[in-house]
């Protein structure tokens, strides 16, 4: 048995798609937990680029059975284009299965993420209908993929809530109202084109655990944007932590061997709230840059800085981490000094935890240790014995700030430009 957890250890955006991917190769299943459409995984493979937001990386490999899982916000159109735009480019999606229980975006909380963002208080989402979608699942007004099948049901509740949206929109926000007879032809046309391969995927992945198969948990987002652990209120609404991989999957803690944080050689963060190593200098400049630091989903330039090893510390808690995947190594190749944070200063006090609070983190000043770079381009090597010295040492010092070791270190965005330090899947 091998189950592995793959979480962000930052804020997202750790190039979890990439290491999804390698890992896929080896796994027979890669299944999805939590999160929808505002995530975004690139991959790179040889000259072509996929860009995913809902299908698991693993749908690249036509041997792995890729899962949309219980826990994910599940936007039928965006899966609808996105199996599509697979299909067209020759990959054969026949391995794809959906939750029955994954609840649906509808188009009202896409309009009602938009009107929330567009007040004076700012998340900075992506808009993609997160936040009220998982308002209503929690609120029980929300509808998982099998009420959509049901002919009954769906017509029935949908009627209901297109009211009670439509009272909202009309008396808070002065907005025209949604036609429920649109509503329901359209979504339940979606419901039948996704009907052949939506199963009960928490069965499926456990018979797929009890059969000895190689099973990837894939977390999107990161720990930092998770809804319980992240920097609250400037979160997402679901559980990025590996924690969530257990409810979002419908898998037992005891069945996960292995938890693999992703986490990048330095820092990013896309949307507002506090970051304390962020660069607003030409450095912050250079990182962008180099490492096409913009928002697959949104395109939105991402806020750069210095790795925070207090964040990678409480990642690792969290998360009980067992393994760390540190990607974009090589972004840092031409840099003579790269600064690693490895506590706070509150004004008289230094921190070396995560503070709870936003206010405190705001005023939380980076206490830095500096090393020397390795000013060598790092993008051909395959081996960590040919890691340059200097490099090797960075890597060293983040293991000893989190006390989690290495297995896996990425030089570049290709699948092969990632050097293996220990096999994930035993
Ligand atoms: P939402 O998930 O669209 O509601 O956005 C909430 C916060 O999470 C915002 O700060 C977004 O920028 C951030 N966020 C959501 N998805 C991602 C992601 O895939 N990568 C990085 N940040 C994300």
């Amino acid at each position: 048995m091998s189950t592995v957890v793959l979480v962000g250890a930052q804020w997202g955006d750790e190039g979890k798609g990439k290491i999804t991917d390698f890992l896929a190769e080896k796994a027979d299943y890669v299944v999805r937990y939590q999160g929808g459409s505002n995530a975004g995984h690139t991959v790179v493979v040889g000259d072509d680029k996929f860009m995913l937001h809902l299908i698991p990386s693993g749908i690249l490999y036509p041997g792995t059975v890729s899962v949309i899982g219980n826990g994910v916000a599940l936007d039928p159109e965006i899966l609808l284009d996105e199996m599509e735009g697979l299909r067209q480019r020759g990959i054969d999606i026949s391995n794809l299965r959906i939750s029955s229980r994954a609840h649906v975006v509808m188009p009202y909380h896409k309009l009602f993420d938009e009107l929330q963002e567009n007040g004076d208080f700012k998340i900075g989402t992506t808009k993609r209908g997160i936040g009220p979608l998982y308002t209503d699942k929690v609120s029980r007004t929300g509808f998982r993929v099998t009420d959509l099948l049901d002919k009954k049901i769906f017509p029935e509740t949908l009627k209901r809530i297109v009211e009670e949206k439509n009272n909202i929109l009309d008396r808070i926000y002065g907005k025209p109202g949604l036609v429920f007879e649109d509503l329901l032809d359209k979504y339940q046309n979606f419901g039948e084109q996704l009907r052949p391969m939506v199963v009960d995927t928490s069965l499926l992945v456990n018979q797929a655990i009890d059969a000895g198969k190689k099973v990837l948990l894939e977390g999107a987002q990161g720990t930092l944007l998770d809804i319980d652990h992240g920097t609250y209120p400037f979160v997402t609404s679901s559980h990025p932590t590996a924690g969530g991989a257990c409810v979002g999957a419908g898998v037992g803690p005891s069945k996960i061997n292995r938890v693999v944080g992703v986490v990048k050689a330095y820092s990013t963060r896309v949307g507002e709230g506090p970051f304390p190593t962020e660069l607003a200098d030409e450095t912050g400049e250079m990182l962008r840059r180099n490492g096409d630091e913009y928002g697959t989903t949104t395109g939105r330039p991402r806020r750069c800085g210095w790795l925070d090893a207090v964040i990678l510390k409480y990642a690792a808690r969290i998360n009980g981490l067992t393994d760390l995947a540190i990607t974009k190594l090589d972004v840092l190749d031409s840099l003579e000094k790269i600064k690693i944070c490895v506590a706070y200063r509150y004004r008289d006090s230094v921190l070396y935890d995560f503070p709870d609070s936003l206010e405190v983190l705001r005023e939380c000043e980076p206490v830095y240790l500096e090393m020397d770079g390795w000013m060598q381009n790092m993008e051909g090597i395959r081996d960590i014995k040919d890691l340059p010295p200097k490099a090797q040492e960075y890597v060293n010092k983040m293991v000893e700030l989190c006390g989690v070791e290495t297995c896996l270190l990425a030089v570049g965005p290709g699948r092969l430009q990632t050097i293996v330090t220990r096999e994930v899947f035993q």
